[in-house]
């Protein structure tokens, strides 16, 4: 199932173009990531293990999955070695193109779509957990991307999504450049962020506009968790912000939320 180009919404149809170019850069980590056994999970730029974090719910066994934006779908393969019924959808081809054959090296098959996940063609209350690691959670319109998560999990479903930090995104001169000790745009009104570097087009939302968004959607919020790196850790891929930094202010966000049985 593919969207024609030409019907997507602009800021999807830019990173659909942006995805593909850069997916050729995101092989390496897909593969170092689908090697890594339940128990070695490592969430974001940084690395964070999932022995340390514990983010990942206990009981994946049998349980029914989607990761929005999957990209490589590293985690939808983690999911899977845990037991889920993963179900991935991507907006690019190309990181799809790279999924596809890493299931086909580590032998574990599950749907891979490509789409927008702000509109996935599954019935509603067809997954128990939503999942996305810098996928749709950025990429994506989050007043789009949250009502059709709602949709798609049954009553009591979980959703879990990382994303960077709100006061990264304040204190980021450009998508290329490190964090300051500066806010240099405004918290009020956060939404849609275009970088002068690139055609993307990211979304991010103040605390109070996530908390208002998930509730009006049927969510429960029961955990906000800020990932901190280890001291002298690298983030060589994403030099977002220098070690220093992140250890004194947030860069990656990790919301989990329940829908409303
Ligand atoms: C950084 S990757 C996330 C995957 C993986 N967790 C990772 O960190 O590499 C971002 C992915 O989001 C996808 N994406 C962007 N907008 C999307 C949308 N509207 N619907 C589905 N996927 C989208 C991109 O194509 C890309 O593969």
């Amino acid at each position: 199932m593919t969207t024609l180009d030409d019907e997507l919404p602009d800021h999807v149809r830019r990173n659909r173009e942006a995805w593909d170019a850069w997916a050729v850069d995101y092989v390496d980590n897909g593969e170092r990531s689908w090697r890594l056994a339940p128990g070695e999970e490592k969430w974001g730029n940084w690395g964070i293990p999932e022995s340390e974090v514990g983010l990942l719910p206990a009981d994946l066994a049998g349980k029914d999955t989607i990761e929005l934006g999957c990209g490589t779908a590293y985690v939808s393969a983690w999911l899977a070695r845990r037991g889920a019924r993963p179900v991935g959808i991507d907006n690019s081809e190309k990181q799809l193109a790279t999924a596809r054959r890493l299931q086909a090296e580590h032998g574990i098959d599950f749907p891979l779509l490509h789409g927008n996940a702000e509109t996935v063609p599954y019935p509603d209350a067809t997954f128990d957990l939503a999942i996305s690691e810098y996928g749709a959670s950025i990429w994506a319109d989050p007043h789009r991307w949250i009502p059709e998560a709602s949709r798609l999990l049954r009553p009591g479903g979980r959703l879990m999504f990382l994303v960077n930090a709100t006061i990264l995104m304040l204190c980021m001169p450009d998508a290329e450049e490190p964090a300051t000790n500066a806010m240099l745009r405004p918290y009020r009104g956060l939404h849609r962020l275009e970088w002068t570097s690139d055609q993307s087009v990211n979304f991010h939302l103040g605390y109070g506009d996530w908390i208002r968004l998930l509730r009006a959607n049927g969510f429960e919020i029961e955990n906000l968790v800020e990932l901190y790196p280890a001291e002298g850790a690298t983030a060589p891929d994403f030099p977002y912000a220098t070690n220093e930094w992140a250890r004194r202010w947030p860069t990656e966000e990790v919301w989990m939320a329940r829908k409303r049985a």
